[in-house]
């Protein structure tokens, strides 16, 4: 066995390494803070072990892709007998046909899916794709939705104070200036303001995009309802982006849970059991404008990609859509998310701490705030968020990785003896960040 001090210094020694030669350090926009940032190692059920050896009980998930938890031996095991054939074709193959029938039977408003390498492929080509069968520009999005990294998804995501609707900031330096006033932007959760929106602007809207479960924020009732029937009054394609939501809040994802179908939806995360690949779900007269068989070049929207349809993403895919399927799956998830849910929320307020813990049980959020419902961004932004970060620093330096003001994800690996533990983590980190 490697002497512990040899892991730390290893440890040690891959994140100067990380901070010298990635840009930023890390791998996109979430960096841990330095004190608790860790290099992962290996990934099994619902724990990771870093590099220095530690052990973590992982309610990041990958951000949210190991629904089964890591390395999933069915899932290892498929991976392993598909690679030894070939990791990619471009053309047909088997593992992709079955999943896109598995998905069209799983998903309510799919006729038809179309692969994407990326969930911000995916939402990027699915507003493409409303313009072309609409022959209309704009979109419409809600304030704090997060639909991925493209110039038309980052307006009004993280803004520090209410936009103004249906203006909204763009949220990275880069984003073309010819893109305001293309992406108009509302507040969650007001259906009578989004209708008169829409209303407003329904000859020049291609497509109205949402979460379903906006990050934590769940829909309240009437809302879907009422996008559902003001985009069908004026033929505007209706996108559920369901990245986060697909076959984890239920097997049918948001549009089971509650009670709407859309147009289109984009999927990624746990659809590809870990493996990157997403897509398009939708109905057959709107997917059809991907069909060069059926429409004229003039008609036809491009949506390529040279890894779309990946056949070692495909059978992951669909391995984790086997094991999802079988009983028990989301009746576990309920159970042990819930119970995290419950009792964050009570022992907070045994600390003294106004916490929340909104979202659905399978992915949810702890927000320091006692703002009561908790319906929209605006709504979200007096959480303390120090307070949070320092919470999951005590958390993480106890063995429970999350991502800081962001989300637990929860998998089928996740046991009740994971979650006694991080109970007890999250009682010691409540109890030192009231010292
Ligand atoms: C709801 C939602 N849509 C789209 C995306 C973008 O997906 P990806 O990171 O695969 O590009 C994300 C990513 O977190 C997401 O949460």
């Amino acid at each position: 066995m490697t002497p512990r001090s040899t892991q730390l210094d290893r440890h040690a020694d891959l994140l100067d390494r990380a901070g010298r030669y990635l840009a930023g350090g890390g791998l996109g926009l979430f960096v841990l803070p330095p004190d608790v940032n860790l290099v992962i190692a290996e990934g099994r059920g619902s724990h990771v072990t870093d590099a220095s050896g530690r052990d973590l009980i992982d309610y990041h998930l990958g951000s949210g892709p190991a629904l089964l938890g890591h390395a999933h031996p069915e899932i290892v095991e498929a991976v392993q007998r598909q690679v030894a054939k070939g990791s990619t074709y471009y053309f047909l193959n088997e593992p992709v046909i079955r999943l896109s029938e598995r998905l069209v039977e799983a998903i309510p408003c799919a006729d038809q899916v179309h692969f994407t390498g990326s969930g911000t492929e995916a939402t990027f080509f699915a507003l493409r794709l409303a313009r072309g069968a609409t022959g209309r520009q704009k979109i419409l999005k809600f304030e704090g939705g997060w639909h991925g990294m493209h110039d038309y998804a980052l307006w009004g995501t993280v803004p520090s104070q209410p936009s103004p609707y249906p203006d909204a900031a763009p949220d990275s330096l880069g984003i073309p200036d010819a893109l305001r006033g293309q992406v108009l932007v509302a507040p969650l959760n007001d259906a009578a303001r989004a209708a008169a929106l829409i209303d407003r602007h329904a000859h020049e809207l291609a497509a109205v995009i949402v979460e379903p479960l906006e990050r934590v924020l769940v829909p309240v009732p009437g809302f879907l309802e009422t996008l559902r029937e003001a985009t069908r009054r004026h033929g505007i394609v209706l996108i559920f982006d369901e990245v986060v939501t697909g076959f984890r809040i239920a097997w049918g994802g948001a549009q089971e849970r509650y009670g709407v179908v859309p147009d289109l939806a984009t999927y990624g995360k746990a659809m590809s059991g870990g493996f990157p690949m997403a897509a398009i779900a939708g109905r057959a007269d709107v997917m059809r404008h991907l069909d060069a068989r059926r429409v004229d070049r003039a008609h036809l929207v491009w949506a390529s990609g040279t890894l779309n349809g990946n056949p070692v993403s495909a059978i992951a895919g669909l391995t984790a859509l086997e094991i999802l399927a079988r009983p028990g799956a989301f009746e576990h998830l309920h159970r042990i998310g819930g119970r995290l849910r419950r009792e964050i929320a009570a022992i907070g307020a045994r600390h003294g701490f106004a916490v929340q813990t909104p979202g659905e049980d399978a992915v949810f959020g702890v927000r320091f705030t006692d703002r009561r419902p908790l319906r929209t961004w605006e709504d979200l932004l007096t959480a303390d968020k120090d307070l949070n970060l320092r919470w999951s620093v005590e958390l993480i330096r106890r063995g429970i990785l999350t991502n800081p003001n962001e989300k637990f994800y929860l998998s089928l690996a996740h046991s009740d003896a994971d979650v006694d533990r991080t109970l007890e983590a999250c009682d010691a980190a409540f109890a030192a960040i009231r010292r």
